[in-house]
């Protein structure tokens, strides 16, 4: 047996035979493997319990809990075990017996110990493969829900931008309308109307709806480009500068430290600019929100392969596991009312798709929350992006 199995594979050999069983152990340790043993099923469990194995080879005869029952058990509580049975050679019943309840194979005694080797070495190659496949097959489970959440938010992405179009026209009349309710209930003429006040008070929370809905389509549009936007070179670094300007008292009154870890040259896109600068604004945002006083977000670049990566990392209240999974999602907020609507990551996730990038996120609740955006150095205008 090559070294690569005797320093992985852990064995253990259960026969209630002691001089059998030492002697069986003692030419496996001959041949590098170094098992542990057990004399009864009892015994055995106990020992997977506490010492992890790959592989078991079991006497099928044994008093106390039988050969056949103990593999049960073993297949029951830890799955991934490989168990060889050793039958008598009268047995052989036992051994198809075993097989149906999982066993790996059957060697009947006595064995020739090249061939016992020769199985513990394949139900190993097994207990591996099975590792791979399930890793693999893991893999794949994640990759297809990013592509079913991708999608989703996609379409999603599409009606509600259709949705906030339509709705834009009639709030601009209600808007307008109100404002000239307005008007006319504060004119002179009206001094004498008693329930003035009352329609005033009507007129404002009118408006203040107004103001609510017209964020929630104004951030639904965000992605959408505008039609002076152009594709250009974009300078991130002179982006955030330009961002945070637009964020400067709410920097000021928190004292918000700024770390700059931005690389002079590794911080340049072919982009757009106008759909960049609304998600660091989004971010920036969110991140400032997460902040208390003193706290502070850094900002890194670098480059890798054809990708400039910025990381948004900020020392604030973090996200909790649970949400990480829904902070993309439209209308997932956790702040009141007034302060948010769900949409910023929403439309920051849309836009970052329609640019060909990736956007990731890790957090510690109590410590930090960290965006990662990964941009092509280039990205080809597409239809997604023509104006509206
Ligand atoms: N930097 C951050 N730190 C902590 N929580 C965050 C951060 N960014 C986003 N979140 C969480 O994700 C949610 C959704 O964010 P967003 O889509 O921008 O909507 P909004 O800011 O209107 O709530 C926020 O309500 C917040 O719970
Ligand atoms: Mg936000």
């Amino acid at each position: 047996m090559n070294k690569h199995y005797d320093n992985k594979l852990r064995l253990l050999i259960v026969d209630d035979e002691e001089g059998f069983r030492r002697t069986i152990a003692k030419r496996l340790a001959k041949r590098g493997l170094k098992p542990v043993q057990a004399s009864g099923g009892e015994e055995c469990l106990g020992i997977l319990k506490q010492n992890p194995m790959d592989v078991v080879v079991l006497d099928v005869k044994m008093p106390g809990i039988s050969g056949i029952d103990t593999l049960r058990l073993i297949k029951q509580e830890f799955e991934k075990i490989q168990v060889i049975l050793l039958t008598g050679n009268v047995a052989v019943s036992d051994g198809i017996e075993g097989i149906k309840s999982g066993a790996f194979d059957y060697l009947t005694k006595p064995v020739e110990i090249d061939h016992l080797v020769n199985k513990i070495k394949q139900a190993f190659e097994m207990t591996r493969l099975e590792e791979e496949k399930q890793k693999e097959f893991e893999y794949r489970a994640k990759l297809e829900k990013k592509m079913i959440d991708t999608e989703r938010l996609a379409s999603i992405g599409t009606m509600s931008t259709g949705i906030a179009h339509e709705i834009n026209n009639p709030l601009a009349i209600i808007n307008e309308s109100a404002g000239f309710m307005k008007q006319v209930v504060s004119s002179p003429e009206m001094s004498m109307f008693s329930q003035k006040d009352a329609l005033l008070m009507g007129i404002e929370k009118i408006e203040k709806s107004i103001k609510r809905a017209r964020k929630i389509t104004h951030q639904l549009l965000g992605h959408v480009k505008k039609p002076e936007s152009k594709f250009s070179e974009v300078n991130l670094k002179a982006l955030l500068y330009e961002t945070f300007g637009l964020l400067k008292r709410e920097i000021k009154n928190k004292q918000i430290n700024i770390n700059w870890e931005i690389d002079k040259k590794k911080n340049i896109v072919w982009s757009d600019p106008y759909q960049i600068q609304q998600v660091l604004m989004n971010l920036l945002s969110n991140a400032v929100h997460a902040l208390s006083e003193n706290g502070s977000i850094t900002l890194s670049t670098r480059e890798i392969y054809e990708d400039i990566i910025l990381e948004i990392k900020d020392t604030g209240i973090g996200i909790p596991k649970e949400n990480l999974g829904k902070i993309f999602d439209p209308f997932f907020t956790t702040k009141s009312f007034d302060e948010g609507t769900g949409l910023g990551l929403f439309v920051v996730h849309k836009i970052i798709s329609n640019l060909n990038g990736k956007i990731d996120v890790s957090s510690t609740v109590g410590e930090c929350t960290c965006f990662q955006l990964s941009l092509p150095k280039y990205t080809n205008q597409t239809d997604n992006d023509t104006p509206r």
